[in-house]
């Protein structure tokens, strides 16, 4: 038999099930639609839970899928053999209609069978059962079903904690049966039980399937009692039998991944290594589908999620030279986003049997959905990329880990990894509170907003906030150094400023403050909020009007140069955009006399 592909081998377990009468249900989105209780699809049971609670199936009582899953409790394991945030669940389910005869059966079928199945070797094969407690009774029944295809002594009792599933605290679960598969060279043949967890435990068998009999309902972690009928629900991790099937021995050795894993290692050279390669293909492909399927990078929930791999990646890619070779001209993020780029299209092709990423045709990238795809990816890396350099700085430097996140949008898991990578601990409760804090204000910054008045919040009110920062600079860089701010006023029409200067701007000169503005704007700097000793704020030149009172502890905000060169500092409360490209164009309207020797400049934004 040639080497099944993972397209072949996903195609004929669709087949498999669909000959013994099962309804074939494409990949429900990552994100579950009606139940709030998880972010993503996690098993590919997930999308069918009311139906595994007796509500009936329009397409009846077997059904089998292949399921986009994405589950992040691991992702700190993500770069060994086998731990991926992305992967796809074979699997089959019985709705009250088969039971552990069947089940059991195709599975073996399945997995050994030449013809129809993955012709696996019989002989390699190992399988646990449940051993039985309080809830359940041990699974003889399932060891007599197993008798007629494995040897006894190949099948282990195991408690609980292996050989039960359940999907979280409330909901279907029951007793399972797990397949493992022998992946060393020469093969274990008959181990005892402590060989076989010992086998288990460093990774010489590895877990390819499993059978859940679904026919126990636990509530509020736990279990209750019978449902009203008996189900099978399996599961099988497309990427990891691929691994198996094709005789590797880690994932990214798979045609899942080689193909991308060779792109970064041509693009990386010297400086490759393979765990940072193996962390951005996986979040580089977990992000494409999740864009994919409608998510867009934010701070909260599935954002949150895209964001942190995404940034993830863009740390890793950073390590790995992304970032530095610059072709002559480009602007940092530009490089690192060509490779990207290559990577998602590379994945684009990957998944041309699937419609999860969109067709590809011929060798260009066509479909909306790619252009979706990389253009999020490619904001959210731009994005980064403003301060992920200064990020990496002041982490050096040990800055805060709030300051990382609120400044240089370093999400705290980031921070931690690359402190722990360093052996320095960090102070999470700490983080966690002053994240409470920061975000209790905010939200009362966003009451404020419907009140009106001095917090007011709203989106031209907070350009025309930065807009002012780098208009101060400008007359500064303009007309000297002296030039102070007097007063200003911002409502969401226009801003105002009022300047110590002794006679009128001439029209050149405000030509040229306006090219300035609009020039930084352009250059979409990052703007950075710094929190910081009074003092030290002083000392750092941070412009502060003329006779106010600042307290001890004051923010200040900052416009940086990619050479760290500043545009503009200031003393201020914010709030502000985060990137002077979100600004829009800035246009002086009026420049006049204020009172004597001070000057008054209204603007705008379109
Ligand atoms: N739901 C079970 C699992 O995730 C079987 O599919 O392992």
């Amino acid at each position: 038999m040639t080497t099944l592909s993972s397209s072949d081998i996903r195609a004929r377990f669709l087949a498999f099930f669909k000959a013994r009468a099962h309804a074939i249900l494409p990949s429900a989105s990552l994100v579950p639609e009606n139940d709030p209780s998880v972010l993503f699809n996690t098993a590919g049971m997930q999308p069918l839970v009311p139906y595994l609670m007796g509500q009936k199936h329009p397409l009846g009582t077997r059904l089998a899928s292949s399921q986009k899953c994405v589950r992040t409790g691991d992702i700190e394991e993500v770069g060994n053999h086998k731990n991926l945030t992305f992967f796809e669940m074979l699997g089959n389910w019985s709705l009250g209609d088969y039971f552990k005869e069947d089940a059991i059966k195709w599975s073996y079928e399945f997995l050994t069978s030449k013809e129809e199945g993955l012709g696996l070797d019989p002989a390699r094969l190992y399988v646990t059962v449940f051993e039985g407690d309080e809830d359940a009774p041990r699974d003889l029944e399932a060891v007599e079903i197993w008798k007629n295809y494995i040897p006894e002594n190949r099948i282990y009792f195991l408690p609980k904690k292996n050989n039960w599933w359940s999907p979280g605290d409330n909901g279907p679960c029951g007793p399972d049966t797990e397949m493992f598969y022998d992946v060393t060279p020469n093969g274990l043949g008959d181990m005892t039980h402590d060989e076989y967890v010992a086998a288990d435990d460093d990774g010489r068998v590895v877990e390819i399937w499993n059978d859940v009999f679904m026919e126990y309902e636990k509530k509020d972690g736990l279990v209750i009692g019978k449902l009203a009928q008996k189900n099978v629900d399996t599961g099988s991790g497309l990427e990891r039998i691929t691994m198996i099937v094709q005789g590797k021995s880690n994932v990214y050795d798979s045609d899942l991944f080689a193909p991308v894993m060779n792109i970064i290692k041509d693009t990386a050279g010297d400086l490759y290594d393979e765990k940072s390669a193996r962390i951005i293909a996986d979040h580089v492909k977990a992000s494409a589908m999740l864009i994919a399927d409608g998510v867009r990078p934010s701070n909260k929930d599935q954002g949150y999620v895209l964001r942190r791999l995404i940034r993830r990646a863009a740390i890793r890619a950073k390590k790995l030279g992304f970032f530095e070779k610059m072709e002559p001209h480009a602007e940092e993020y530009e490089y690192s986003y060509n490779v990207f780029s290559d990577l998602l299209s590379k994945f684009f092709e990957l998944y041309e049997d699937t419609d999860y990423l969109g067709k590809v045709s011929g060798s260009q990238v066509s479909s909306e959905k790619h252009l979706l795809v990389l253009d999020e990816f490619k904001k959210e890396v731009e994005k980064f990329s403003k301060t992920l350099e200064l990020g990496l700085k002041e982490f050096e430097k040990n800055t805060d880990p709030f300051v990382l996140a609120t400044t240089y949008g370093f999400p705290i898991e980031l921070t931690e990894e690359l402190a722990a990578e360093k052996g320095v601990a960090i102070d999470r409760a700490g983080f966690d509170a002053k994240m409470k804090a920061h975000q209790d204000l905010s939200r009362s910054g966003s009451a404020e907003k419907f009140k009106g008045g001095l917090a007011n919040t709203n989106e031209t009110t907070v350009k025309l906030h930065t807009a002012h920062h780098l208009l101060l600079a400008a007359l500064q860089e303009v007309l000297g150094k002296e030039v102070k701010q007097k007063g200003s006023n911002i409502t969401e029409e226009r801003l105002r400023i009022d300047f110590n200067f002794d006679r009128k701007v001439t029209p050149e000169e405000l030509a040229k403050v306006e090219s300035l503005v609009n020039g930084w704007i352009a250059e979409k700097l990052p703007v950075m909020r710094r929190e910081m000793p009074r003092e030290e704020a002083e000392a750092l030149g941070a412009e502060m009007e003329f006779g106010a009172k600042y307290p001890d502890i004051v923010s200040v905000y900052t416009v940086q140069k990619p050479d760290d060169a500043y545009v503009s500092k200031e003393f201020c409360g914010g709030p502000h955009v985060t990137n002077t490209g979100d600004i829009g164009v800035f246009k002086i309207q009026k420049e006049e006399a204020s009172s004597a020797g001070i000057r008054r400049i209204k603007a705008v934004l379109s």
